[in-house]
């Protein structure tokens, strides 16, 4: 994270696990995306589609065996399905309806100075939203690096906003445990060198500008590379990491009151938690967006996921501007002195 931050709002997210941007979306944005999301159908839940690759199997041991998913992935996904609607109401991923507006606003408020790196592809929206008899993530985890985006880095930012209060009263809080606290960490950029190195030789893999393109990958060989003793060690090594975690780091999670509205910065590479949401009269509102720092990986981003175009927003924190584009983000056009180095 440090080629990442600027050394002030590195202190920040090391010590504290986040950064507080001090900036709170205007009263209108914030009721508008609350609208927006009460009117999208009420048993909407995007999660299970992320696991019909199968490459969550480590994220559900000890709910579910890994081997059932490929035994019998009919019931598997029954399950997922099952677990998830225990955790939300609703779970919207890529609506990116507010992904402009949201950081326009933060890019007005000269938030751009947090970072050292300059591009960074704003990828993806998330909402989540719960009532207080649905469990959410209560369950301390990292996020899972993943071959759904293709282009998931360890150092991934997501801008948090509750659209609600979370505090002691409400819960809903996020638990975080600050890297000061705790240096242990999923690696999750050996995906991405992993990827190069099994994929980036193969010419028909590639697109025009040798980038490696995951839609051109047969079955097989994606298949192959799953079932690979690297992707395996790295699963092994995330199931192992979050165990220890979980037994011995427990009480190390910093918990925050934050205001509907109010926008922070963390890594959900780092290990974090949902706390339980108390408040029977209305719901816990979660939006997200994920932002993606730009390595010099000869990946280049997917377009689409679950159906939706994304990856199409890009931010420049020298000009403090965010441009769309039609597709998503071409990697092989932004200068690569201006990437960071994946393998330095
Ligand atoms: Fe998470």
């Amino acid at each position: 994270m440090q080629s990442i931050l600027n050394t002030q709002y590195f202190n920040e997210y090391f010590t504290n696990g986040f950064i507080d941007t001090g900036v709170s979306l205007p009263d209108g944005l914030l009721e508008d995306m609350k609208n927006h999301y009460k009117n999208v159908a009420e048993v909407r839940n995007d999660y299970p589609q992320y696991f019909t690759k199968n490459e969550h199997q480590a994220y559900l041991e000890g709910k579910i065996t890994g081997s059932l998913f490929s035994l019998l992935p009919g019931l598997a996904n029954k399950m997922v399905t099952k677990l998830y609607s225990k955790s939300y109401n609703k779970a919207i991923h890529l609506e990116q309806t507010f992904i402009e507006k949201v950081c326009s606003h933060l890019l007005q408020q000269n938030c751009q100075r947090f970072f050292k790196t300059r591009f960074i592809v704003a990828s993806y929206d998330i909402y989540l939203g719960n009532d207080h008899n649905h469990r959410s993530f209560i369950d301390i985890h990292s996020d899972i690096p993943n071959f759904h985006h293709f282009y998931e880095t360890e150092n991934d930012i997501t801008v948090y906003i509750p659209l609600i209060d979370v505090n002691e009263d409400n819960g809903g809080r996020l638990a975080i445990l600050p890297e000061s606290k705790c240096k242990l960490k999923v690696p999750g950029n050996v995906l991405l060198r992993l990827f190069e190195d099994a994929f980036l030789n193969i010419p028909a893999y590639l697109d025009e500008n040798g980038y490696i393109d995951s839609d051109k990958i047969d079955a097989t060989a994606m298949k192959n590379f799953i079932n690979g003793a690297p992707y395996k060690a790295l699963m092994e090594n995330y199931k192992i990491s979050t165990n220890f975690v979980r037994d011995y780091y427990a009480d190390k999670f910093i918990k925050n009151d934050w205001q509907a509205g109010q926008v922070v910065l963390f890594n959900n590479k780092t290990f974090h938690a949902a706390e339980t949401w108390r408040n029977p009269d209305y719901n816990r509102e979660i939006y997200m967006i994920r932002l993606l720092p730009i390595y010099d990986a000869k990946i280049q981003l997917k377009k689409t996921l679950h159906g939706s175009q994304f990856n199409k927003y890009l931010i420049d924190t020298q000009t403090g501007s965010i441009q769309l584009y039609q597709d998503s983000v071409d990697l092989s056009k932004i200068p690569q002195q201006e990437k960071l180095k994946l393998r330095a």
